[in-house]
């Protein structure tokens, strides 16, 4: 029977993947809130460090669990959906397939020009449709309804950052690991509850429990904490974060879950314009959108998990401004 062997989250902010030359550049063209913090340049030293140490610890978690497969749930921001059609959730049972190993832009964020197709920007990973094709059916016998994707519709794009970038520092640049992606609708509203999705994770973690090969299947949530790429009146909402961890620490999935669903905006930031793109831009009401919705990754993460985490790291990174998250699930006790 497979088994899974560890469970991961972790963010997947472009700040992870640059220097601080790039952030200072990238600061310059964001839009802050009038209170927002600003971290001087040593501070932005030390957390690039902290950053690549957390990226270096889940490396070395993920290689000593010897995973077969990687099973991720990750968000897709108009890579391969657009608003024309867009699933809460859709399962990826296709074959191998290509994206952009981290930062797809040449320049700042903003600049709209893409790095070259090369081995250095661009790398093929291979997926794992049999154990795909049970989630989807598995998924469909539990009562839900997820999408399923047989090939990318737009492959000029690739697969989503949510996927490939966590896929690098894991697999040490190889991109070797065969993934099953789960594509989770965190950022345009209406977007599905964490409720909904912590079901959804338990799901798909007895799906995994009842496969009947003997595949070691890591788990990982790929995206959040708090951030708002690119919109006006940035801030870091450090308290949001803390909350989530705290509920993250003490194994919780459920309080998590209400958490998150219940969260509102402090009264004295609720007209930061930044909240206005938390529908991502369907003019519709939802729960939280923006990259934040992507924390919804993390709350499945934990509900697969199911136990208290092994390890956690944050970095409260202003100048993005974006909550950098690391955890890990011991698995094999
Ligand atoms: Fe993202």
């Amino acid at each position: 029977m497979a088994k899974i062997c560890t469970v991961i989250a972790l963010s997947h902010s472009p700040f992870m993947f640059e220097n601080v030359d790039w952030w200072t550049s990238t600061q310059a063209m964001r839009s802050y809130a009038p209170q927002a913090r600003s971290d001087d340049d040593a501070t932005n030293r030390r957390h690039y460090l902290r950053i690549q140490a957390g990226l270096k610890t889940l490396h070395d978690v993920f290689q000593a669990a010897r995973p077969d497969v990687v099973l991720m749930f990750g968000d897709d921001q108009h890579e391969q959906f657009d608003l024309n059609n867009h699933p809460p959730f859709a399962v990826y049972v296709g074959g191998r397939f290509s994206g952009y190993k981290a930062v797809r832009y040449a320049g700042p964020l903003g600049s709209r020009e893409l790095k070259p197709k090369t081995d250095e920007h661009w790398a093929s990973v291979p997926a794992c449709p049999e154990l795909a094709i049970s989630v989807l059916h598995g998924l469909m016998q539990a009562g839900f309804d997820p999408a399923f994707m047989k090939g990318l519709s737009n492959q000029e794009v690739g697969m989503g950052h949510a996927f490939m970038r966590p896929a690098g520092p894991l697999t040490g640049g190889r991109f070797d690991v065969p993934m099953v992606p789960i594509l989770v609708n965190g950022l345009f509203a209406p977007q599905p509850t964490a409720a909904r999705c912590v079901a959804v994770a338990r799901a798909v973690r007895r799906i995994i429990e009842e496969y009947p090969a003997d595949l070691r299947v890591a788990v990982v949530g790929s995206g959040g904490l708090w951030h708002t790429p690119g919109a006006p009146d940035s801030y870091l909402d450090e308290e949001f974060d803390q909350g989530i961890l705290q509920r993250l620490a003490a194994g919780d999935a459920d309080a998590l879950a209400s958490y998150f669903d219940q969260w509102t905006p402090a009264p004295h930031r609720q007209a930061l314009r930044c909240f206005k793109q938390f529908d991502g831009g369907t003019g519709m009401a939802g729960g939280i959108g923006s990259g934040s919705g992507e924390t919804r990754n993390w709350i499945m993460a934990a509900a697969v998990a199911d136990r208290v985490p092994s390890w956690i790291d944050y970095v409260p990174l202003h100048t993005s401004p974006c909550g950098i998250g690391f955890a890990h699930w011991q698995m094999d006790r």
